[in-house]
Parts: structure tokens; C-alpha cells; sequence
């Protein structure tokens, strides 16, 4: 697909102590236009190419290409409904589990495509984990959580393997300190924060390269949300993180890199401390700064 015309930037009118509020509604009709930015990275880990997502007649995703950089965190951040869910999933074909969603564009994993006939999702899946806004532990034991994914791709070849996986697994989520002892009981006997650590270590038990995680922290505590922040901060040294999140505040601390949605097109992406302190579209500005959201 053929993107037409440039947009030009809008400057950022900054100091205006008052300006008349932006009417969100008129953006919606551009179907042509160019991500401010640098939607393309030297090193990607992931690719995705004139992505547009359809919802039966609905548009959620309007021409958006974006590379996601080998070990960073992305953030990904824009007003409810903008479409930050959908393009999540649809870098591990998620939205292939929703009937009337239909996907269009050209998505790269290290090269290869994910939407190729022969791709296996549940491998795909397992390469691109994902972690969802409400913890979703299975309803089974600590330890029949993290085995669980290791068991079905045959990663362990035998007990104690299988046992240093989830040990390990649960350290590099930094919760085995916390569950070591009970093991065997359920996990949706933990903590909100501690079953969102035990998702984060499901995850990560079947070594993938990719975590997509939708708004982790929306339904913890502060405290939790440090945790769960500190430990991304972490993961990012061997894993290429895509994190969206509702708070701007996250946003900065954990990533590198913010892309800003905006009623389902990719508006502008950039270095994180760049997006925030020197947006280059009107758009951005006026959602960083508050003006909506
Ligand atoms: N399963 C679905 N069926 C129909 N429409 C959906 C579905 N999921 C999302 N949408 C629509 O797609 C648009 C983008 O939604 P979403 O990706 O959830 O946005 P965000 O995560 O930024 O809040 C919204 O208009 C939403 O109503
Ligand atoms: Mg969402």
C-alpha cells in the first residue's frame, strides 16, 4: 500500500498559556499520512509493514509501519481506543482469535514472516509471549504454571530439568524468593503483583525473544508496579520488550523508545526522552501535556 502524501509536522506552540481544545474528530479523516519519527530502527527484532486492522467494517489500524529494536523496551502509548491493543497483537497474531478482526500488512520476525501459511502460532507465541492487563494465572499450582509451557514444547527432558526452568524462570521474574516454599499451591492464591510476576514467568519459561505486555501494572498496587517496572528494566538485557501502557510516567521510566497511537494510526515515534520533552506533532504534544487522553 502507497502512502501518499507527507504531512508536515505540526510545531509544538509551546508557551501559549491558553489554546482552544483540539478536536480529535478532525484528525480521523486524514486517511494519508506519515509517522513523525523514526518508525524504523538499523537492528530490528521485529517488523511490521502498512499494517491495517479491520474489526468487520471497522478500521482500528490505519497504515502503520514500525520496527521494534532488538533489546529494547517500546512503549506504546495514546488515548483508550486508539489502537495500541490491537497493533500489540498482532505481532503474535493474536487478533487471529477474534473472528471478525482482519489483518493486513507485512510482519517480520528476525527476518521471517509471521503470517506465512506454514507459520505454527502456538510456536509463534511462545517466541512472542505475551502478558495481559489482569494477571491470568492458570488454575493450577506455582510451579504447573511455569511448567506448563516448557511440558507442552517439550523443552525439559526430565524432571529436574523441567525443575530448573521453573526455578529459573521464577528468578528472572524475581518471584522464586517469594514462592519458593509453596511451590504447589495456586497460583491465584498470590498476590495481584506476585500472579502478575508469575504471568511474566510463565512467559518467560519458554525462552522467547519477544514480550508483548498490555498495560501489566493497570490493575496493581504502586508498590507492585515498581516491582513489575523494576523487573522489565531487567528483562530487557535479553528480551526485545513492546509495553503498552496508560501512564505516561511508566512510559518514561521503562523505555527507550515511546510511540504515540492516535485514533489508529502511529503519529509519531522517537527516543522516549525526545517524545516527552520535545514532541514534534501537535497531536503527541497535546496528549503528553494532557489535553487529552
Ligand atoms: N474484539 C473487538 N471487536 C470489535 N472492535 C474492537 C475489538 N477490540 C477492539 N476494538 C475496537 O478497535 C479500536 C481499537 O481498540 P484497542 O486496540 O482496544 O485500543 P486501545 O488498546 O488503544 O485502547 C476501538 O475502536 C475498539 O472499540
Ligand atoms: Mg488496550
Amino acid at each position: 500500500m502507497e502512502r501518499v502524501e507527507q504531512q508536515e509536522p505540526v510545531a509544538g506552540s509551546k508557551g501559549d498559556a491558553i489554546r482552544p481544545p483540539l478536536d480529535i474528530q478532525a484528525h480521523s479523516e486524514q486517511k494519508d499520512y506519515e509517522t513523525i519519527g523514526t518508525p524504523f530502527v538499523t537492528d530490528p527484532k521485529m517488523t511490521a509493514r502498512n499494517v491495517n486492522v479491520y474489526y468487520g467494517d471497522k478500521q482500528a489500524i490505519t497504515t502503520i509501519s514500525l520496527d521494534i529494536g532488538r533489546n529494547e523496551v517500546i512503549a506504546m502509548i495514546g488515548p483508550s481506543g486508539c489502537g495500541k491493543s490491537t497493533f500489540l497483537r498482532t505481532l503474535n497474531r493474536m487478533n487471529d482469535i477474534i473472528p471478525i478482526c482482519r489483518v493486513e500488512g507485512e510482519f517480520c520476525l528476525d527476518g521471517d514472516d509471521i503470517y506465512a501459511d506454514d507459520q505454527d502460532t502456538v510456536l509463534l507465541r511462545a517466541r512472542v509471549g505475551m502478558v495481559f492487563q489482569k494477571p491470568n494465572p492458570f488454575p493450577k499450582s506455582i510451579y504447573e504454571n511455569v511448567a506448563y509451557g516448557p511440558k507442552i514444547h517439550g523443552l525439559a527432558h526430565s524432571k529436574a530439568e523441567l525443575d530448573e526452568i521453573v526455578e529459573d524462570s521464577l528468578r528472572r521474574a524475581s518471584l522464586f524468593n517469594e514462592v519458593k516454599d509453596q511451590l504447589d499451591k495456586p497460583g491465584t492464591g498470590l498476590s495481584g503483583g506476585q500472579q502478575q510476576r508469575l504471568c511474566i514467568a510463565r512467559a518467560i519459561a519458554v525462552s522467547p525473544e519477544v514480550i508483548l505486555m498490555d498495560e501489566p501494572c493497570s490493575a496493581l498496587d504502586p508498590i507492585a508496579t515498581a516491582r513489575i517496572e523494576e523487573l522489565i528494566d531487567e528483562l530487557k538485557e535479553n528480551y526485545t520488550i513492546a509495553i503498552v501502557t496508560h501512564s505516561m510516567q511508566q512510559a518514561a521510566r521503562v523505555s527507550q523508545r515511546t510511540a504515540y497511537f492516535h485514533m489508529g494510526k502511529l503519529i509519531e515515534v522517537g527516543d522516549t526522552k525526545q517524545i516527552f520533552t520535545m514532541p514534534k506533532h501537535e497531536l503527541t504534544e497535546n496528549y503528553i501535556t494532557g489535553r487529552f487522553g
